[in-house]
């Protein structure tokens, strides 16, 4: 079959695979490979178990897979065949020498970089998928284009903004897609292949164009806003708790406000994923690097409230389990950094099951897709135990903490969870997820986030 483009994907994560099954899906004109460094991730997306959990995905990867969806390990050939190059290999916080803890360590992207000079023979269009501190295109133009053979790179910002557990649905209908280019001649020209691609499924409005720096800048600042957001709502859910008011009230009564709007506003034990805290200090780091520092303190605090948030979900069960939870059996439902995913990464639940752990409380970890990653991230800490089935996880239990939303935690049969508790049995909703006031009356004592508890005594 003669393809009219061929497109190369490097990184086949979170954002690569499932990006490049939609536009195979939606472009079977174009032939797509997905490369990776990773042999096990690869061998992987060839089987129906693919490496990532993320509701309808294997449907689109089977639609396109061996038709004009390929998955290797030869980044080289990837790249001499294609004529545009995605690259979404991750860009983890620096956690050495100067920007530690801050600044997003580039190594990967830039020795992806060089492969592609290296391998390539012919033009080509560079895209970063990846979330990178502003001006980074430029740097990898500095790069690309040092080139003996004088072959031409034109690096478009494409930033991804699909959110893992809807990223299907957010590929297919995307709010928009936003395409960063260099506004000369070259750079227009490639921007327009990509909006191609995009135009295939995606109404032509919700098309974006920008120069390169807004769009590298727009990434950061959209998660940012994003996650300031919860910490608004759960800096105000600690202060319902000490006041009577209720934060689903609250948040509903704000939301209805249609300039602030009603999404992104539910309190929870804090927010995790891999992106919302490493793209705030990113927004941190560059500020502080062009001597913006009162801007930097301001974004900086969107991560304190994050982490009072944790710390203090921590503090309220061990004061209310009578200031001591030394040998009590913790059964934390739910480890993914939100319902859908398998994704652990920044979880909430790992600060928290570290924390009971060291006040020498019995963890015992419960999730319905996410144990294997769990098992990776608590390594390091003895007497945890996993289990599956949530009931099993609650036998002998002190306390259920409540850390993802999965709707399976809303129907289950909470009288027989009660039954094979230990009591008084303590109920921690770090989502606000199930019945309070029903549970209460099983037996529970109940504490919910951004209200005063339920209790017995
Ligand atoms: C994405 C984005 O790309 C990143 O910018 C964002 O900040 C986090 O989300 P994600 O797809 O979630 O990354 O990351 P991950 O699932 O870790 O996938 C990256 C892949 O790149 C991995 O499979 C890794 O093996 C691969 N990789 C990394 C390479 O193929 N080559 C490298 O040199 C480095
Ligand atoms: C986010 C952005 O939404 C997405 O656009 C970007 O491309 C990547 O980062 P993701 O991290 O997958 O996506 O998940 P998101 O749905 O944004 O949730 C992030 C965290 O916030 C989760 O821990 C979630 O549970 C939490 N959250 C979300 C809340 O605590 N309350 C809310 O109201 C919403």
């Amino acid at each position: 079959m003669m393809f009219s483009k061929r497109i190369a994907c490097i990184g086949a994560g979170y954002v690569g695979g499932p990006t490049m099954a939609v536009i195979a899906m939606k472009c079977p004109q174009y032939k797509v490979t997905v490369v990776d460094i990773s042999e096990a991730r690869i061998k992987a997306w060839q089987t129906d178990n693919l490496p990532i959990f993320e509701p309808g995905l294997l449907d689109v990867v089977k639609a396109a897979r061996g038709r004009n969806l390929f998955f290797s390990t030869d980044i080289d050939a990837a790249i001499r065949e294609s004529e545009v190059i995605f690259v979404s290999v991750n860009t983890p916080t620096k956690t050495f020498g100067e920007g530690a803890g801050k600044a997003a360590d580039l190594q990967y992207w830039e020795k992806v970089a060089r492969e592609i000079v290296r391998e390539s023979r012919s033009p080509k269009i560079v895209v970063e998928k990846s979330t990178l501190p502003v001006k980074t295109a430029q740097t990898m133009e500095n790069i690309l284009n040092a080139n003996d053979r004088k072959i031409h790179f034109e690096v478009i910002s494409n930033p991804e903004f699909l959110a893992e557990g809807t990223a299907v649905q957010d590929l297919l209908e995307p709010d928009r897609v936003l395409i960063g280019s260099h506004e000369t001649e070259s750079g227009l020209r490639a921007r327009q292949e990509i909006v191609d691609i995009y135009a295939k499924w995606v109404p032509r409005d919700r098309i974006l164009t920008s120069n390169v720096w807004s769009a590298e800048l727009s990434k950061l600042v959209a998660n940012a806003f994003l996650a300031q957001r919860i910490s608004s709502i759960n800096s105000i859910s600690a202060l319902c708790e000490k006041t009577d008011a209720n934060i689903l009230e609250v948040a509903r009564a704000v939301g209805m406000d249609s300039r602030i709007g009603n999404r992104f506003l539910n309190a929870s034990v804090g927010f995790g994923g891999s992106c919302f805290k490493k793209d705030i200090l990113n927004l941190v780091y560059i500020c502080e690097s062009y001597g913006l520092h009162e801007v930097a303190q301001y974004w900086e605090s969107v991560l304190e409230m994050n982490e009072f948030q944790e710390t203090r979900f921590v503090r309220a069960m061990i004061r209310e389990m009578f200031n001591t939870i030394v040998g009590k059996r913790i059964a934390l439902f739910g480890f993914a950094f939100k319902a859908n995913t398998s994704d652990t990464r920044e979880s909430p639940a790992i600060y928290i099951a570290k924390k009971l752990s060291r006040e020498q409380a019995r963890v015992v970890i419960s999730d319905p897709k996410a144990l294997d990653n769990a098992r990776i991230d608590l390594a390091e800490l003895e007497g945890i135990t996993y289990q599956e089935d949530p009931y099993q996880a609650a036998v002998g239990a002190h306390a259920v903490a409540i850390m993802t939303e999965w709707d399976l935690y809303r129907t289950l049969e909470w009288e027989k969870i009660f039954d094979v508790m230990e009591k008084p049995a303590f109920l921690f909703d770090g989502r606000n997820i199930v019945d309070h006031e029903r549970l209460f009356k099983i037996g529970f004592n109940v504490y919910p986030l951004g209200r005063p508890p339920l209790k017995h005594f």
